[in-house]
């Protein structure tokens, strides 16, 4: 594969939070788009097959700070359902999947990829923390070659870092090709990352996510608490509801995609928001 060659047509599948923006965000490049949802049927609800696209359609629109450049690159972007278009992947070189954090659905929608797509086409994905030779497992070699994690963060148009997640099996010159398109058609820093659990920055989000819960747990204080008083004493984002653990206990989510320095302060801000927590009680 030429690592040079740029890319004139994207499919993004599933168009979510990260898939619409994704889409929204190669289309300001210049790429034509393919945003294809699941037609709701396919998950036993009501509605018409192109609603969920729609749907993401009208919210991408009304978001403030727009994840288009202009009118122009909305025009790019083509609507469809998994029922009725996914052969328009057909013609796509480039195609980024970003449906539900589930490995049984990445797999069975690269299955889906592999017997539909072109054998030229890069198969990105933008799981969270699956490890990507997971999601390829059952693919044929030739389909590993050129698959890879493109791993976005959100809002994708203006979060510059842009994870490559090759697996053993990647072509380095796939990568290349990525990764020359993220830097100088997207305008990302691009991160090569291994391809472990989480990979670099959800990693270390996860990390520091565990540090507050073990905290949390030393100081006898509830997921609440630390989600109201602590996080927000310490300016770090954090939404209680996630679950973790053992039990389905409620939980933290730290967003962070951040140089090591940030997260030093926002570690060193989060022990003095522990620190103050337990000296009021
Ligand atoms: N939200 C983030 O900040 C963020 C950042 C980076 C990566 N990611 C990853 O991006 C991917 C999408 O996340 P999101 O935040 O856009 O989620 P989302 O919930 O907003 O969207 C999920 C998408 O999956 C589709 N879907 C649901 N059930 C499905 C099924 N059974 N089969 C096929 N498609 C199905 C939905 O219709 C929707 O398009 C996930 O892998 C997530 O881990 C999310």
């Amino acid at each position: 594969m030429n690592p040079t060659l740029p890319f004139r047509k994207v499919a993004v599948l599933g168009a979510g939070t990260m898939g619409a923006q994704i889409a929204a965000h190669c289309a300001n490049a210049g790429l034509s788009v393919d945003l294809l949802d699941i037609a709701p049927a396919a998950i036993g609800k009501p509605g018409a097959p192109n609603s969920l696209v729609e749907k993401a359609w009208a919210a991408l629109s009304k978001m403030n700070p727009s994840p288009f450049f202009n009118d122009a690159a909305k025009s790019r972007v083509r609507l469809g359902n998994f029922d009725e278009h996914f052969d328009r992947i057909k013609d796509a070189d480039l195609i980024i999947e970003a449906v539900v954090e589930r490995l049984d659905v990445k797999r069975g929608l690269m299955e889906r990829i592999e017997a539909t797509a072109s054998d030229a086409a890069v198969i990105g994905t933008n799981t969270s923390g699956i490890p990507i030779r997971e999601i390829g497992e059952g693919r044929s070699e030739g389909f590993r070659k050129r698959l890879l994690g493109t791993h976005f963060f959100n809002p994708p148009r203006y979060l510059k870092l842009l994870e490559l997640v090759p697996t053993a099996d990647t072509d380095p010159a796939v990568v290349e090709r990525v990764a020359q398109f993220g830097r100088v058609h997207l305008g990302k820093g691009i991160v090569v990352a291994n391809d472990v659990p989480y990979f670099v920055g959800n990693r270390i989000g996860a990390h520091s996510m565990m540090v507050a819960i073990h905290q949390m747990l030393a100081d006898g204080l509830a997921p609440e608490d630390v989600a109201e008083r602590v996080a927000k004493k310490a300016r770090i984002y954090a939404s209680p509801g996630q679950q973790f653990g053992p039990g389905g206990a409620k939980g933290l989510r730290f967003n962070f995609a951040t140089p090591r320095p940030i997260l030093d302060q926002a570690l060193a801000r989060l022990g003095e928001a522990f620190a103050d927590v337990r000296k009021s009680r």
